[in-house]
């Protein structure tokens, strides 16, 4: 793998970064606040990193409209989109309609097929499909906006309420926990309301939180497991991935929470964390690069939570520190992200004149 990157790095491409309009990096980071920068971290170091390998980049930033996008694209003849685009119109829900476009444009982009991506962000279709392929997730229920809130006798309380469409924690806090029908009820109220979405309500997985990392699209790699460590959180707070937990490096700080290479797992579960991790891709069609969350019990059960396609790629965040625990660079991790994306066989390659 490292020769092929190797020899993907030399090779200069016009590449064609598309992102939120509000993501759009500035070409220097010098005299920003941290704080300011955490918001595009990501945009901006694969844009720089793509730059300083040596490849002609260009930016756009997408909200509503594809018409720059069309244009760019039969104007610049990018040899690949690097997708960087995570919802369309202010929907996340719409991101995979984006890459839709690009395919019947019949331009190559990196990240996940639109198949994969619509799968992926609907976590019941998710936990659905994982029944199917009998990969274990915790049990569940859906409770669909407008229709009268039944609580179900086969669910064990703690309850863990969430939306079943938004990502990154939005939603997400300690009262998400229930432990009554009472404040279930309430809570399912509150996801109705705050997310504009159905329910997703499952049994409360109480263990370690893991995350692992999948590359490929038909031969599937996987990273080294990583765990995020809650620290001093769990005296009297559920360990639980918040907003906060996962992005405010002050609060962080304060409560010693960080991630890191899981420690002293089984080689069992490791295995199985392993293998999990790529029937789970394989089952909702994800390709090119995801990061697979679970649940891993102390008796070593593990539960699947989500799947997510194109996970965040910042140089410190979990994905990019696990390729990098593996012997992949940052740079050979773009490089491979950008083969994978020229390589996919889309319909309209594999069937097409
Ligand atoms: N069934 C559950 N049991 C225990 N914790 C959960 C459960 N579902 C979600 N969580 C916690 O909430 C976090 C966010 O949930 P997740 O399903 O991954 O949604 P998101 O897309 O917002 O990341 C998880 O990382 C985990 O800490
Ligand atoms: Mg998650």
């Amino acid at each position: 793998m490292h020769a092929t990157a190797h020899a993907e790095l030399m090779k200069k491409q016009k590449i064609l970064m598309i992102m939120h309009e509000s993501l759009v990096p500035p070409d220097s980071i010098d005299g920003l606040a941290q704080r300011v920068v955490d918001e595009w971290r990501t945009e901006y170091d694969v844009v720089t990193h793509l730059k300083a390998a040596g490849h002609d980049v260009r930016c756009l930033g997408v909200y509503d409209s594809l018409t720059s996008l069309k244009s760019t694209i039969q104007e610049w003849r990018p040899d690949v989109v690097f997708n960087l685009l995570e919802e369309f119109d202010g929907l996340v829900e719409q991101d995979h309609h984006v890459v839709s476009f690009l395919e019947l444009m019949r331009q190559p982009y990196t990240g996940c097929n639109p198949r994969g991506l619509m799968l992926s962000r609907d976590k019941v279709l998710t936990k659905q499909l994982l029944s199917y392929h009998r990969i274990p997730s915790p049990k569940f229920a859906i409770f669909p906006r407008g229709k009268r809130i039944q609580v179900p006798a086969k669910l064990r309380y703690p309850l863990f309420v969430k939306s079943a469409t938004d990502d990154a924690s939005l939603g997400i806090a300690q009262a998400s926990i229930c432990h009554d029908a009472s404040s279930l009820r309430q809570r399912i109220e509150f996801v109705h309301e705050q997310n504009s979405s159905d329910a997703l309500v499952e049994e409360y997985i109480e263990g370690r939180e893991i995350y692992v990392g999948v590359l490929g699209n038909d031969r599937l790699t996987t990273l080294p497991i990583w765990e995020l460590k809650f620290g001093l959180l769990s005296d009297g707070r559920a360990p639980i991935a918040t907003r906060r937990v996962k992005w405010d490096r002050r609060y962080q700080a304060r409560h010693g929470i960080f991630t890191e290479a899981a420690q002293d797992l089984p080689d069992s579960v490791i295995a199985e964390l392993h293998r999990l991790a790529r029937r789970i891709c394989r089952a909702l069609h994800l390709t090119g690069y995801a990061r697979v969350d679970f649940r891993v019990r102390r008796d070593g059960r593990i539960f699947a939570l989500e799947a997510n396609a194109n996970p965040i790629l910042s140089q410190e965040e979990v994905y990019a520190r696990a390729a990098q625990t593996a012997g992949l660079s940052y740079d050979a991790l773009l490089a491979r992200i950008l083969s994978l994306g020229m390589g996919y066989q889309a319909t309209w390659r594999v069937g097409g004149d």
